[in-house]
């Protein structure tokens, strides 16, 4: 995977961005910080060249090429990929002419047993047709396409892309990815499919598909298998530390085993690193620990990662034995890709 910036850069949310609500006092106080750590969006090289990846796509869409290029974006679950879908869209959002709602990029989560029918329905509903569910499977598919147009729909995302392997008959399945096929022809849209790394045989078994969706990416998790990478892990996690409401112990960013114990506990997914350093700040925050240091690791990891992972099981104990928490029963089973 080419690497296109080493150094992350961390974002704090807009101030419009969604906090939870809160108890009343320095309860209130705690948990708007520990909200404000998981809100904190962090632009690592993978999501970059997601974000870029997903910019070129939506460049040559604004051309109405008669055959759009493209994209398939995969990860395991919590490599990413929502954040980045999201993300994209925010900087692309709807708005209100005096003619029409512009929606520039179309995006939405795909239903959990998708069928020509119940996708077609969520597309209008993103579309803000009144009558999504109005009509046979031919009719809201000539609705899209005329709203595609109204609303000048420039790039479509889906999310879940999986669940067309996942829980749709095999028959369902093909009609679906020929349905998809013609939408992308008769819109002259590209779409950008995001899902788990088995939406790819969705694409093996239909070579229309296939071709349209020659452009593939994946939101790796972060290595520290060689000296680069480490270095983009250990990157990622000073530009957390430096930016977090609590203080940091001096240990966790002067060098030793802690990039690599941190990596056992996440297994280098963005997802896991963030749910561990937010449950560490709030532990030194309700515990009034002075830092996050390992032993706040360690207590952060059992809690909000692996309930099992104490003693020898936990990446921060002395005792630990180095290998990844991949097999049955561990955090980690099944990510092997
Ligand atoms: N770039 C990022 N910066 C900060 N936090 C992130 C980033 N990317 C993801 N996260 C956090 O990681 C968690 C998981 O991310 P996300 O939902 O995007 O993963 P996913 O790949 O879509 O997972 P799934 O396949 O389970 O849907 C979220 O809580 C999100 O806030
Ligand atoms: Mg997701």
């Amino acid at each position: 995977m080419t690497n296109c910036n080493d150094t992350p850069a961390a974002r704090r949310p807009p101030s419009n961005s969604r906090q939870r609500p809160g108890a009343s006092g320095e309860d209130e106080t705690s948990s708007e910080l520990v909200a404000t750590v998981r809100n904190t969006l962090i632009e690592h090289p993978a999501f970059a060249l997601g974000i870029s990846a997903i910019r070129r796509c939506h460049r040559m869409g604004r051309f109405g090429l008669e055959e759009p290029g493209c994209l398939l974006i995969m990860g395991v679950s919590g490599s990413g990929k929502s954040t980045l879908r999201k993300e994209y869209a925010r900087h692309h959002s709807r708005r209100e002419t005096d003619e029409a709602t512009v929606i520039p990029v179309l995006h939405l989560e795909l239903p959990a047993q998708p069928t020509i029918k119940n996708v077609a329905e969520r597309i209008l509903l993103a579309l803000g047709d009144p009558l999504f569910a109005r009509g046979s499977a031919e009719a809201m598919t000539a609705r899209i396409v005329t709203l595609f147009r109204n609303c000048r729909v420039e790039l479509v995302i889906l999310d879940e892309f999986q669940h067309f392997i996942d829980h749709s008959r095999e028959k369902v399945e093909t009609k679906v990815a020929d349905w998809l096929k013609h939408l992308i022809n008769a819109t002259r849209v590209p779409f950008v499919l995001m899902g788990l790394h088995r939406c790819q045989r969705i694409l093996q078994s239909n070579e229309q598909l296939r071709r349209r969706f020659s452009r593939q990416i994946t939101l790796e998790p972060f290595g520290v298998a060689d000296r680069k990478a480490r270095r983009i892990f250990d990157g990622l996690l000073r530009s957390i530390w430096g930016c977090l409401p609590v203080k940091c112990s001096p240990e966790l960013s002067n060098g030793g085993d802690n990039v690599e114990r941190i990596h056992f506990a996440t297994y280098g997914l963005i997802g896991y690193v963030m749910t561990l350093v937010a449950a560490s700040v709030e532990i030194v925050l309700e515990d009034g620990r002075p830092a996050i240091d390992r032993d706040v690791l360690a207590k952060a990891f059992s809690q909000s990662i692996w309930p099992e992972g104490r003693g020898c099981l936990n990446p921060f104990h002395p005792g630990f034995t180095n290998r990844p928490l991949t097999n049955s029963g561990e955090p980690f089973f099944g990510y092997k890709t």
